[in-house]
């Protein structure tokens, strides 16, 4: 079933009266088509599809997961983990406490991969770890950090790769994995380390009520319309410390005029000294 423009905007209309999402500013060519593949799985038209949303909170829980990716992995892009290390290493090494928020992180992998690698530098117990995300049901998987192993199995070359400088790195000293069950288990200490919060990036703004020596925020945005990119790239500038780092994805760039108030390397932003931004 192929839907119209106007159609689409009715469901974002009529979500946005019968709950708290608002899908205004998502681009519309990928949201369409996660929409369409919604209603020929329930086998539903648009109308159908938001009376059921509207009477059974838990469908609508299940369309907002649908309609919104949550594809993630441990250790994902590992060239990216590569070339943050080293700034991690320079930046962070004589903080005397560090603050990290993964928004959008999904189900936590990348949460986790974070913490074992701030483990490995000795810089875990200096630091606070947030994760966030609009979806409740994601977020308590990455609260339990457990995961079928069929989520692990295919990424072990991510662990190799992101942690090559650290020749003693041994995955299996921060996770369990049980073999026979099909269960990946994140240690104790370290499940024990993160706080995972619901948490609308649209319009929530900054609930931890501290700023952020580094925000994660990869493949998220790649879903938001260029206003909607330009004012949370924004939000992110506001809530960094000023020598803080902005990581986001692989194919994802700021456009907007605030890309001036960064150093680039890769997909991480790196917030300029004012001094360098002063033109005589
Ligand atoms: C593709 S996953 C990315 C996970 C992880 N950051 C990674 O790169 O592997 C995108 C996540 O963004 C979340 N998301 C989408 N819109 C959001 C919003 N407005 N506020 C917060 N999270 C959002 C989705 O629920 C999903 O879990």
């Amino acid at each position: 079933m192929e839907l119209t423009q106007e159609k689409v905007e009715f469901f974002i209309n009529e979500t946005k009266k019968i709950s708290e999402y608002d899908f205004s500013g998502y681009s519309l060519k990928s949201f369409t088509r996660r929409l369409e593949k919604i209603l020929s799985d329930n086998h539903t038209d648009i109308e159908e599809l938001i009376k059921k949303m509207d009477k059974n909170r838990k469908f609508l829980e299940t369309v907002v997961k649908e309609i919104t990716v949550n594809t993630t992995e441990p250790f994902r892009t590992p060239s990216l983990w590569k070339t943050l290390i080293p700034i991690i290493r320079e930046k962070f090494s004589k903080l005397e406490s560090i603050n990290i928020w993964h928004a959008g992180c999904s189900t936590g992998q990348e949460v986790y991969s974070m913490l074992m690698l701030l483990y490995e530098m000795g810089m875990f117990h200096k630091t606070k770890l947030y994760g966030s995300d609009l979806n409740e049901d994601v977020l308590e998987t990455a609260r339990s950090g457990k995961y079928r192993i069929h989520d692990f199995d295919e990424y072990w070359d991510n662990f190799t790769q992101s942690m090559s400088d650290f020749p003693k790195f041994n995955p299996e000293e921060y996770l369990d994995v049980n073999k026979r069950r099909g269960i990946v288990k994140v240690k104790s200490f370290l499940v024990e380390k993160p706080v995972f919060v619901k948490h609308n990036l649209i319009k929530d703004g900054n609930i931890f009520g501290i700023k952020f020596n580094m925000i994660m925020c990869r493949n998220v945005l790649i879903y938001f319309d260029h206003d909607l990119q330009d004012k949370v790239f924004n939000f992110f500038y506001e809530n960094l410390t000023e020598d803080g780092i902005l990581v986001i994805g692989k194919h994802e760039s700021i456009l907007s005029p605030i890309q001036r108030k960064f150093d680039r390397v890769d997909s991480i932003y790196l917030v300029k000294n004012e001094e360098d931004n002063w033109i005589f």
